[in-house]
């Protein structure tokens, strides 16, 4: 049975995630922040240091993010940090000790949860859009990297989706603001993301790497 390891897995797009390779019957390694606090560098490396110094999984998703909006002029280095550590300095650790394992046994899939805000903005999201680019960027030399070692890095990049969060921070009158916004006239749904990590971080995938892949209703066409 293959094991993939998601971050986040508890709620939103992580549970999805989660449920679908649960489905297609690997096993799931899903710990929660009590277990496992991406915000802490030093806690990561505990955390595997606990499970014998290496992350032994088939299969990692970088799905747990932070997107704590502040405007440049009130952005504080803490706020900064911390969305540098859980969105992308965890992801890093996590690809390191999980690749390997991946490499020792020749295969391997990863998968790196992004945004749309990688590519374009709003204001207020100047550290969740810095973090979310340098994701794609690491995407890219972590594929570089280990691709001879048969271990193949993606970033799927969601535009808006329907999570309970999303739908508790904005007013059904916001929702449908940003419904207005995207060609196909709704939300997405965690499970249309899920589908796309599923397939990019499974078997189904054997010859894309290094790519970000967009998925959000046609937003970005415009
Ligand atoms: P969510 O807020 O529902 O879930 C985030 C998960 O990350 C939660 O399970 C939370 O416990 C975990 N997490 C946060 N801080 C953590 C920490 N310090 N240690 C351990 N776990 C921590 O978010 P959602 O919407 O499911 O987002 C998942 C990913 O998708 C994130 O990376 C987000 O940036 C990205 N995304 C979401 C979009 C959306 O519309 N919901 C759009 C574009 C990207």
């Amino acid at each position: 049975m293959k094991r993939v390891f998601i971050t986040g897995g508890a709620r939103g797009i992580g549970r999805a995630v989660a449920e679908c390779y649960r489905a297609a019957g690997w096993e799931v390694v899903a710990p929660g922040r009590d277990e496992l606090d991406l915000s802490r560098p030093d806690a990561v490396e505990a955390y595997i240091a606990r499970h014998g110094g290496v992350l032994e999984v088939d299969a990692l998703v970088n799905n747990a993010g932070i997107n704590n909006i502040i405007p440049i002029r009130d952005l504080e280095l803490s706020d900064w940090q911390l969305m540098q550590d859980v969105n992308l300095t965890a992801p890093l650790l996590l690809t390191r000790h999980a690749a390997a394992a991946m490499a020792r046994k020749g295969w391997g899939r990863i998968v790196n949860i992004s945004s749309c805000y990688s590519f374009v903005t709003r204001g207020g999201r100047a550290a969740y859009s810095a973090t979310k680019a340098a994701l794609n960027s690491l995407t890219r030399s972590a594929a570089v990297e280990y691709g001879r070692d048969g271990i193949l890095v993606n970033a799927v990049c969601p535009g808006f989706i329907g999570t309970d969060l999303t739908r508790k921070n904005n007013s059904p009158e916001e929702l449908a603001a940003l419904c207005a916004q995207v060609p196909l006239g709704r939300l997405g749904t965690p499970e249309e993301i899920a589908g796309l990590v599923f397939m990019l971080g499974s078997e189904a995938n054997s010859y894309i790497t290094g790519q970000t892949l967009v998925i959000d209703g046609g937003y970005l066409a415009q």
